[in-house]
């Protein structure tokens, strides 16, 4: 942002606002901007091997670049395209359609995304309410629908004539009925109100910790602990609907294996391929801003020697801004 400030020989010139001290939003600096440019992949012809994939960020139109993409090798999918809303996503803007109209956009790219997946692949899908309703029959045409998972989010305008909006969803599907879900990777650990003991004296089913007596339960479908990247959080970008670490995070360790593959189409400022890598997963990303592309590879630099998920912690996922 711009701003008019006068400069100590009393010149009027314009300077950059400074952010706040503890503003961690990354940026790209020119220098880098070059080299991260050089990194950036782009598909014209059909792979024939996966390992050509692995481990890339290609800029292109996810349309196109299925088309060109290897026979049965993606172990997760995740899908968070843009919502049924108008957004602006830096040099383009995606416009609110009706039901069906998104509804239709939406199969004419998903039917050319299976293919890539093994029979064992399991698809995470991103969807406020409305677009939630769009996508489920889709979803039922072409998956099994295991689930819908609701996370709350702390950031929403409030609204006079109408509920705040601070939900989002994300559907659970499986291509078949064997697929990987690791419940221990996602267990939820939860403060104990009523410590039982068994005859002998051992609590049951809790431990004694540092801050008091917790817990490991089964992770459910609703989910309280998710913070939306703000500007002092390390991982926040300038993407507008960034997607925090931390649930890709449960996602990814619920339904893969280090080593498999993770596959965005729609990867933003590179959150699932961020995540994947801090998980030793392998992942491919899709993304036809070259801004994005950008990010999305600078955040994969810093994931190198840097490997720690906000509220993700030895195993543990903690309460909201409790860490
Ligand atoms: C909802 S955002 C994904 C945000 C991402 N999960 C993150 O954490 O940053 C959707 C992204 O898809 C990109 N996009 C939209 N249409 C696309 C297409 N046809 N091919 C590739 N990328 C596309 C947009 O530029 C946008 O960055």
């Amino acid at each position: 942002m711009l701003d008019k400030s006068k400069s100590a020989a009393g010149v009027h010139t314009s300077a950059v606002k400074q952010p706040a001290r503890n503003n961690r939003t990354l940026s790209l600096l020119q220098q880098e901007r070059a080299h991260l440019q050089q990194q950036i992949f782009t598909l014209q012809h059909p792979v024939l091997h996966p390992e050509q994939l692995y481990n890339r960020v290609i800029h292109g139109n996810m349309n196109d670049v299925c088309d060109l993409l290897p026979l049965h090798f993606v172990d997760l999918l995740i899908l968070d395209p843009p919502y049924n809303m108008t957004k602006k996503f830096n040099g383009s803007t995606f416009t609110k359609s009706t039901h069906d109209k998104y509804a239709s956009w939406f199969e004419s790219w998903f039917v050319k995304v299976l293919p890539a997946l093994k029979e064992t692949a399991s698809i995470y899908v991103c969807a406020d309410w409305h677009t939630s309703t769009a996508v489920f029959d889709i979803l039922e045409k072409y998956t099994t629908v295991r689930n819908r998972i609701t996370f709350e989010r702390d950031k929403g305008r409030g609204a006079y004539t109408n509920w705040k909006n601070c939900s989002e969803d994300i559907w659970f599907c499986t291509m078949g009925e064997h697929y990987t879900f690791n419940v221990d990777a996602v267990k939820v650990r939860k403060k104990v109100l009523a410590s039982y003991r068994h005859h002998t004296g051992e609590p049951k089913d809790w431990k004694h910790e540092e801050d008091g007596k917790y817990r490991m339960t089964f992770p459910s479908n609703l989910w309280t602990d998710i913070t939306i990247p703000f500007w002092s959080m390390p991982e926040n970008t300038n993407h507008p609907t960034q997607k925090p670490e931390k649930l890709l995070a449960k996602l990814i360790l619920a339904s893969s294996n280090p080593g498999d593959v993770v596959l965005d189409p729609f990867l933003g400022s590179g959150t699932t391929a961020v995540t994947a890598k801090k998980l030793h997963r392998t992942f491919l990303g899709v993304e036809m801003d070259e801004e994005y592309c950008l990010y999305a590879l600078k955040r994969l630099a810093s994931a190198e020697h840097d490997k720690t998920i906000q509220g993700y912690e030895n195993g543990i996922f903690f309460e909201r801004n409790s860490l």
